[in-house]
């Protein structure tokens, strides 16, 4: 077969990003799997609404079935958000055999194991490495990348909306509320933007890091959260005059006894690499008991560094799929643990 083909579920900012970068990098994407990728079908909610990429118009559809039900299709891609109808959307697809990529944090911090397990049941892949931290590829270093090692703590920035509001505030002294406008406006924002200021889009993000960077399930309501929405202008000018930058900040961190999991504002020292960490990017650092400190940074929303995400997960898919190795991706490892602590 020369394509493997694919459901796009959602066109909006992610979506769209995904569209762009199949479309335009498909020479390289197919030099690297030998197969092409073609979406096949695109599950929006309005059929009415004008879409950026007119190209693929007789592609969009409101009905799920099509896609579902459409035994060609391999692939979904779910970038609807939120858990109902993506977790619907997600377990009938695994149920028909069909691989999938999503870039739901919501869904995976709160339903993971279930999907996991559904997938594993089914020899299908599920990869989400856009749920966390954007274009940064933190699900698979510390899942890949640090398999030899223990980690011991991972502390960072990881949503992007409340880095820019914060960001703006500090160096422009611009308002909360405009700014947050700004940044809905630029993609980077939750549909409910309450997830970013409150804080429980980085908790749903630390619970995930938690989980595949200690091997152990985190349950999200073990998350303390206190997002930015009562840091004001004045805090944050009072903070800059003592030599201090607010953050919002995620911690995990592992002792032999416990596992503490939290994302609070914090004041963090100028000279400190995190206070320097700007505008819609993200970054983390990972400390392993045999690695010592790295840190990860690059941009942690938006349309094509998400989708960059998305599509490296797709090709990870396509490769298996060549492989025969379906099923045993990235999460393999942790999914019977994380299933077996999640039943107890
Ligand atoms: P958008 O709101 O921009 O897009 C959502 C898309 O899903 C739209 O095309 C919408 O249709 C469609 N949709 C919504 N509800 C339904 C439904 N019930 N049935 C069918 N289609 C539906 O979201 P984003 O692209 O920003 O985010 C998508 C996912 O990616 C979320 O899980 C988000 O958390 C995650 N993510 C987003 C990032 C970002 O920077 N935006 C970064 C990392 C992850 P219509 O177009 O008709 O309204
Ligand atoms: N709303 C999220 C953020 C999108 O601002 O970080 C990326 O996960």
């Amino acid at each position: 077969k020369q394509n493997i083909k694919l459901g796009l579920l959602g066109f909006g900012t992610v979506g769209t990003g995904v569209v762009r970068i199949i479309s335009a990098h498909q020479e390289d994407l197919q030099k690297q799997t030998g197969l092409g990728i073609e979406i096949t079908k695109i599950l929006v909610q309005n059929a009415e609404k004008s879409r950026h990429i007119s190209s693929v118009d007789s592609l969009v559809t409101t009905d799920a079935n099509e896609i579902l039900q459409d035994p060609e299709i391999e692939v979904i891609v779910e970038v609807i958000g939120g858990i109902h109808p993506a977790k619907e959307y997600i377990l009938e697809a695994l149920e028909r055999g069909k691989h999938v990529v999503t870039a739901n944090k919501d869904l995976m911090a709160l339903h993971g194991a279930e999907i996991l397990n559904k997938a594993q049941e089914k020899g299908c892949d599920v990869f989400y490495e856009a749920s966390v931290a954007g274009g940064i590829p933190i699900l698979r270093a510390l899942v890949e990348g640090f398999s030899s090692d223990r980690i011991t703590k991972m502390m960072g920035i990881v949503n992007g909306t409340t880095n820019y509001i914060l960001t703006k505030m500090s160096q422009e002294g611009a308002e909360y509320a405009d700014v947050l406008k700004e940044a809905q406006a630029l993609g980077y924002a939750e549909a409910n933007p309450t997830s970013d200021v409150e804080g429980f889009d980085a908790a749903r993000k630390m619970a995930i890091l938690a989980t595949l960077g200690f091997r152990v399930p985190m349950k999200l309501e073990d998350v303390d959260v206190k997002g930015i929405s009562e840091v004001s202008k004045e805090d944050i000018a009072y903070g800059k005059q003592l030599g201090y930058e607010v953050k919002l900040l995620g911690l995990a961190r592992r002792d032999e006894e416990a596992i503490e999991v939290s994302v609070q504002p914090t004041l963090v020292p100028k000279s400190h690499p995190l206070a320097s960490v700007n505008g819609v990017f993200n970054a983390v650092y990972v400390h392993g008991e045999a690695v010592g400190e790295t840190m990860f940074y690059g941009p942690g929303a938006g349309e094509l560094p998400t989708a960059t995400a998305v599509v490296s997960d797709l090709v990870t898919v396509v490769k298996n799929r060549k492989l025969g190795v379906n099923g045993r991706g990235m999460v393999a490892p942790y999914k019977e643990k994380v299933l077996k602590d999640n039943s107890q």
